[in-house]
């Protein structure tokens, strides 16, 4: 990164720039890993959040089994990288792509969701072809109305399909409980999260019991890994979040984890006394669950943001004048994330490392 160097303050870091506390990273997984091992259920966290194989391999070795991709492209950085162990959580369509999925799994242990026939068919050719054995997930939908097949009998029809194909090993099911994470009501949160594990075991239960083997039945979300994790039947854990955090689940009842994951900022403008206009608008930070969370200096809000610029109001902080630096807590990491080539790492007010975005951009 231009103008910055390894051991410099925090403070004279240039701006918008993306930065991690890499304490309250190290936090956050040592925290997870430690829930997974104490309920003995495997964890496979979603690279999705990150796109770093630096954070992807320190989440290994506090001993994650293997981690969860959305895309085909983040998954090839991440085995590129060294990641032996990807589950691709999402649905693979089209010959190009099926051609590169089958490479991938030609030297790496990679495992992807389906919810379709005619995609089993098609995946189950390719691999023929290519003299490799897919690993395959069944996506299920257990209430959020995105992928997966209905829960029960469409899912026992889909197994026999894979298991029927001989380029294809049948590995288990999985689901994501997206309608459940963000519930205020952490009573509400449990019984509808329970109910969309309920589906999703009674689904894998049910081919258990027509001969098929289930290995692995997988899903979790942040906001309700304390469910998820504790339902019997579930045995690996897919959260992203977690481990970066960000205000949309920073207020959450049961979410404890900690804020690794700022956006430093600098006032390029001032109007009074009351409004400051900041060089990072939404090309630095998104907006899609809502305004992100100014933290300092405290008593300023962020009320606004435009493509370059943010706004902030003064509730009773002190007067920012141009230059001023201000740390700002994204709404959502994920998509934040993305908008960035490397992160900051930061270590007790000084820069210790930067380390590239590698999988941004990787929606293909
Ligand atoms: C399929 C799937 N699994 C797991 C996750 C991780 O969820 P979170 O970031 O809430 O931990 C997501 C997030 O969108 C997802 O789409």
């Amino acid at each position: 990164m231009r103008g910055i160097s390894i051991g410099m303050d925090v403070a004279d870091i240039d701006t918008p720039a993306l930065c991690l506390d890499i304490e309250a990273v190290e936090a956050n997984i040592k925290r997870m890993a430690d829930y997974a091992r104490d309920r003995s259920v495997r964890l496979r966290p979603h690279a999705k959040t990150h796109k770093s194989p630096a954070l992807a391999h320190m989440q290994l070795e506090a001993g994650a089994v293997g981690i969860t991709c959305a895309k085909l492209g983040e998954a090839e950085v991440m085995a590129a990288a060294g990641i032996k162990d990807i589950l691709i959580a999402n649905q693979i369509i089209g010959a190009p792509k099926i051609a590169r999925l089958v490479n991938l799994a030609a030297y790496t242990r990679v495992m992807v969701a389906v919810d379709d026939a005619a995609n089993v068919a098609d995946l189950d050719a390719a691999a023929g072809v290519k003299g490799v054995r897919l690993r395959i997930l069944i996506e299920v939908d257990i209430g959020m109305n995105r992928c997966g097949a209905a829960p029960g009998q469409p899912v026992l029809d889909l197994a026999r399909e894979i298991v029927a194909s001989p380029g294809l090993r049948f590995e288990g099911v999985m689901g994501y409980e997206g309608h459940t994470i963000f519930l205020e009501d952490v009573n509400e949160r449990m019984e509808r999260t329970e109910a969309a594990m309920q589906l999703l075991t009674d689904s894998a239960e049910l081919l258990r019991r027509e001969g098929i083997p289930v290995e692995i039945v997988s899903a979790g979300g942040t906001g309700t890994y304390f469910i998820t994790g504790a339902h019997p039947g579930i045995t690996e854990l897919q959260v992203g979040s977690y481990i970066t955090m960000d205000s949309q689940y920073g207020g959450l009842e049961r979410i404890d984890f900690a804020y690794g994951l700022t956006l430093r900022a600098s006032v390029i403008s001032t109007r009074g006394d009351d409004l400051a206009i900041t060089d990072a608008g939404l090309k630095a930070v998104t907006r899609d669950f809502g305004l992100p969370l100014a933290i300092d200096p405290p008593g300023w809000q962020l009320t606004a943001l435009a493509e370059e610029h943010g706004f902030l109001s003064r509730t009773d902080g002190p007067r920012l004048r141009p230059g001023d630096k201000v740390t700002i807590v994204p709404n959502h990491g994920c998509t934040t994330i993305n908008l960035h080539d490397n992160y900051c790492v930061i270590r007790r007010g000084v820069l210790e490392a930067v380390w590239p975005v590698a999988a941004r951009g990787r929606t293909y």
